[in-house]
């Protein structure tokens, strides 16, 4: 949720942190603040609001120094304000902390630490941390870290320095992403609970797990792993692999677009082809997953499939029970990450169960994948960041390769999960009986969709239009049938997010069972009404939206003279196979969100109150 970067090396500390902090913004971004060791103390700047704002304050009032640590907020304990913002610190100021994640001990461990007589500057749950590193501080930083940790539960990724020592960051993690970059000509480490913050400087990455500590100095670093009996203190060095990160920056910038929600919508082409890459066997009829092989008995023998995730990524699940369903035949369920991991679900013999997360680190999506490995189910990962906790933790799983997304609204992150999920149901379909006539169809709709969303983002002047008609309204409706009713969910979802307009999807024909109540001049209602087995219903479903007077935009394929002259506006989409129509009908759901919500003058890439990556529950 918060951003952590930190840098000990050479240069001086300051720009490389706020440069870190710009590039970590989109992790959350309520208030900003940092730490650099002067050589002679610890100096802080921190203040309630954006990254710049920091910068601003610096230039009023600089620090300098070669070792430092910084932190970008998104609060969970305490309102947004500078005394809320970190680094925190002890009581005399000689420690300073980041922190991501929750304590979830943190009243009783506050009640304790007050009764020492440790006072408090912040309505924090982290700043509990900078007191028991304090308690336990003996002259050593790590030692005392690690001390502090056999105390705490909850999630951390944090780093702390001492003001004893000016070329020493300790950094620890137990269930908040944290890794550590490498410098590559220079004398410099990193820390960063995200890759965007370093890959300007390295791309020679160590990913922490939970309950290590890691010591920073210019030249490197040594990494403790605590043991996982947290009673006790344990020590024991860890060798570390390095992974070489092959992004580049190009990939976390704008390309000219005025933000990268939009950047990323019209990407989109590209993403699916990266999805794919590789994996279609044109001939066969079939797709290859290198990164299931692992698990291929336990698909072969499977007799059910539950896909768990959150927000977006359970709406790709949705798409993708709809797909693996209709075409291998194989039941799926689809749970909320959230719902999952706390009702002791029933994981019979026979069944799989897929964690699908952008980040990878989404703290419910994590804990149900847990708990379902925790029960004996066979698990995978549909993940799109590389070496993420989940792509780690999870037996077997398939990358989705859509690249980094930074706008805080998920995109083109969904269309290449729910490519992932296309390409996961062919493959278990051909296995379990699909022809391989019907594969190979099913393997040229594939081949076809990223000319056919080019064609969608062809249409955006249109699609802009019709946002201004709507950019005033208050309330939304999404409406849409089989596959398409999950691109109905998620329509609303980016709509609400970004534009703050509340916006409800359903089932079309839900409709009358009560959302039809609301229905007047001033509810626009989206329909997804593409050819196919249910498009006369759903024409239903629209004159009986235009008889109460509703303001009805449609999303058609092909030509539709006639139901052009009954509805407000007509959005034409191209054709694909209807279990594929979902991956082109969100993207002028996307633009017409993203529309609407710069028309309402809101901060697209920034929403408030969200969060890029969820690490609390
Ligand atoms: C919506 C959005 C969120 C995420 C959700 C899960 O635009 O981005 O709903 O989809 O927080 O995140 P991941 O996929 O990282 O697990």
């Amino acid at each position: 949720m918060c951003g952590i970067v930190g840098y000990v090396g050479a240069g001086e500390a300051v720009p490389l942190l706020l440069n870190g902090l710009g590039r970590l913004e989109y992790r959350g971004y309520d208030s900003a603040g940092l730490a650099v060791h002067s050589g002679s103390g610890l100096d802080l700047r921190k203040c309630a609001g954006r990254v710049e704002d920091l910068a601003q304050r610096l230039v009023a009032n600089p620090v300098a120094g070669k070792a430092g640590i910084a932190h970008t907020r998104w609060a969970t304990h305490g309102a947004p304000t500078r005394a809320n913002a970190h680094p925190l610190t002890d009581c005399r100021g000689e420690v300073a902390l980041v922190h991501n994640g929750v304590i979830e001990n943190c009243d009783a461990l506050r009640t304790k630490l007050s009764k020492l007589g440790h006072r408090f500057t912040s309505e924090t749950d982290s700043e509990v941390v900078a007191h028991l590193i304090e308690e336990a501080f003996e002259g050593n930083l790590e030692r005392a870290v690690a001390a502090a940790l056999t105390r705490v539960e909850g999630t951390l990724g944090l780093a702390a320095m001492s003001v004893h020592d000016p070329a020493r960051i300790v950094v620890a993690r137990r269930g908040a992403p944290l890794l550590l970059g490498i410098g590559e000509n220079e004398e410099a480490t990193w820390v960063a609970s995200d890759v965007a913050a370093v890959l300007e400087h390295t791309r020679n990455i160590v990913y922490l797990e939970d309950d290590e500590v890691a010591i920073l100095t210019p030249s490197g670093h040594e990494t403790i792993n605590l043991g996982r009996d947290r009673g006790r203190v344990g020590w024991e060095p860890v060798p570390k692999e390095v992974s070489r990160i092959d992004w580049d920056l190009a990939k976390i910038e704008k390309a000219g677009y005025p933000h990268f929600m939009l950047r990323e919508i019209h990407e989109q082409p590209h993403t699916v082809r990266d999805a794919m890459r590789g994996r279609l066997l044109a001939e066969e009829g079939t797709a290859r997953l290198g990164g299931l092989d692992e698990l291929r008995p336990d698909i072969d023998r499977a007799e059910r499939i539950v896909l768990t995730g959150c927000g977006t990524s359970w709406h790709a699940a949705l798409v993708g029970e709809y797909i693996l369903e209709a075409l291998a035949r194989l039941p799926v369920e689809v749970e909320y990450a959230s719902e999952f991991r706390y009702r002791d679900p029933i994981i019979a013999p026979g069944t799989l169960v897929g964690g699908i997360s952008q980040s990878g680190e989404t703290a419910d999506t994590l804990a149900a994948v847990r708990e379902a490995a925790r029960l004996g189910a066979p698990t995978f990962g549909i993940v799109n960041v590389v070496g993420s906790t989940i792509a780690r933790e999870t037996r077997a799983g398939i990358y989705t390769h859509a690249g980094p997304e930074i706008g805080v609204a998920s995109t083109k992150a969904f269309v290449a999960q729910v490519a992932s999920l296309a390409l996961l149901g062919l493959m278990i379909a051909r296995r379990r009986g699909l022809g391989r006539e019907e594969g190979r169809s099913f393997v040229r709709a594939l081949d076809g969709l990223p000319a056919l969303i080019g064609e969608v983002l062809a249409t955006e002047d249109h699609i802009r239009r019709v946002a201004e008609e709507f950019a005033d309204a208050s309330n939304f409706l999404y409406l849409g049938r089989g596959p398409n009713f999950p691109i109905a969910l998620e329509g609303a979802l980016k709509l609400k997010e970004i534009s703050y307009i509340h916006a409800e999807g359903y089932p079309a024909a839900e409709m009358k069972h009560g959302p039809i109540a609301l229905i007047d001049e001033n509810m626009p209602v989206v329909f997804m009404a593409p050819r196919g087995a249910v498009y006369s219903k759903v024409l239903l479903n629209i004159e009986e939206v235009k008889a109460r007077g509703g303001r009805v935009i449609v999303l058609v394929t092909g030509r539709e003279t006639d139901l052009g002259r009954k509805v407000d506006h007509v959005i034409p989409v191209p054709a694909t196979l209807p279990l594929l129509q979902p991956i082109v009908n969100v993207v002028p759901l996307q633009l017409l969100a993203y529309h609407i919500a710069v028309l309402r003058g809101c901060d697209v890439d920034r929403p408030r109150n969200l969060a890029k990556t969820v690490t609390v529950e």
